[in-house]
């Protein structure tokens, strides 16, 4: 089985601030974590204080389905390539249910993502609704099969992160048995395309994680780190996410 380095990543959504950046960048500096990637997405705004550090990667929230023009308001995956970002999310739930974007959308930014040169973050994850009528694997593998069916290559080029919609910011995270449950399933579905790359692929679990439960979540065989919502904008808290990954 392939060894794979931890990845947690810290998604601000659209809080924080420049005192916030400052603070994170302080306490990953004081505490060294080189056996883990760590990555933060903050908003647009917040990019240039967070580029370049030496203690973090730089992630996106989001970019344009298109590569450049006349789109107001948009960001193309060169823009963000240039201001020194690195990884992308693309598909987070929030995206998908309240700015309606359809799994063509999707495609489409992960095909600017990955032409650009950029790492995406793929997320995927079922409602509540799908988890109760036992839906969980279709919507799973729709998701997946949306994407990397006709790009079976983007597997080696990305990161997968699965955040059930209904542990996300509820405080009610998946148990690490179901988190796992479902991590093997995407890793399955991802080998059916490509079975080297689904063994070295990271798959990160996000929906409330916290300093209490990281540890459990992150020992799971088939998750490789986190993707942290509120717990992420308090940096001592991120921290010990973090060095739960180690
Ligand atoms: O992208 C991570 C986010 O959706 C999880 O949010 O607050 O449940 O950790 P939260």
């Amino acid at each position: 089985m392939t060894m794979r380095k931890p990845l947690v990543a810290a998604n601000w959504k659209m809080n924080g601030n420049a005192a916030l950046a400052q603070d994170m960048l302080q306490t990953l500096a004081g505490h060294a974590l080189p056996e883990l990637d760590v990555l933060i997405c903050p908003p647009a705004t917040l990019l240039q204080p967070l580029a370049h550090s030496a203690h973090c990667l730089l992630g996106a929230q989001n970019l344009s389905q298109f590569s450049d023009g006349a789109y107001t308001g948009e960001l193309s995956a060169a823009l963000l390539s240039e201001a020194g970002v690195r990884y992308v999310l693309v598909g987070h739930s929030e995206r998908r249910t309240l700015f309606g974007e359809s799994d063509a959308v999707v495609l489409a930014k992960m095909e600017q993502a990955i032409a650009h040169g950029l790492i995406p973050v793929f997320c995927l994850g079922e409602n509540l609704q799908q988890r109760q009528q036992e839906k969980t694997s279709e919507v799973l593998a729709k998701q997946l099969a949306a994407v990397y069916a006709s790009h079976p290559e983007f597997i080696g080029k990305s990161v997968v992160a699965y955040e059930p919609v209904w542990a996300i910011g509820t405080g009610e995270a998946a148990s690490p048995e179901q988190a796992q449950q479902a991590h093997a399933f995407i890793r399955q579905q991802l080998a059916n395309y490509d079975a080297e790359a689904a063994d070295s692929v990271r798959i990160l679990y996000g929906g409330s994680v916290k300093a209490a439960n990281a540890e459990e979540l992150f020992r799971q065989a088939d998750i490789d780190g986190g993707l942290v919502g509120g717990a992420s904008l308090n940096a001592d808290e991120f921290l010990k996410i973090c060095q739960s990954a180690k």
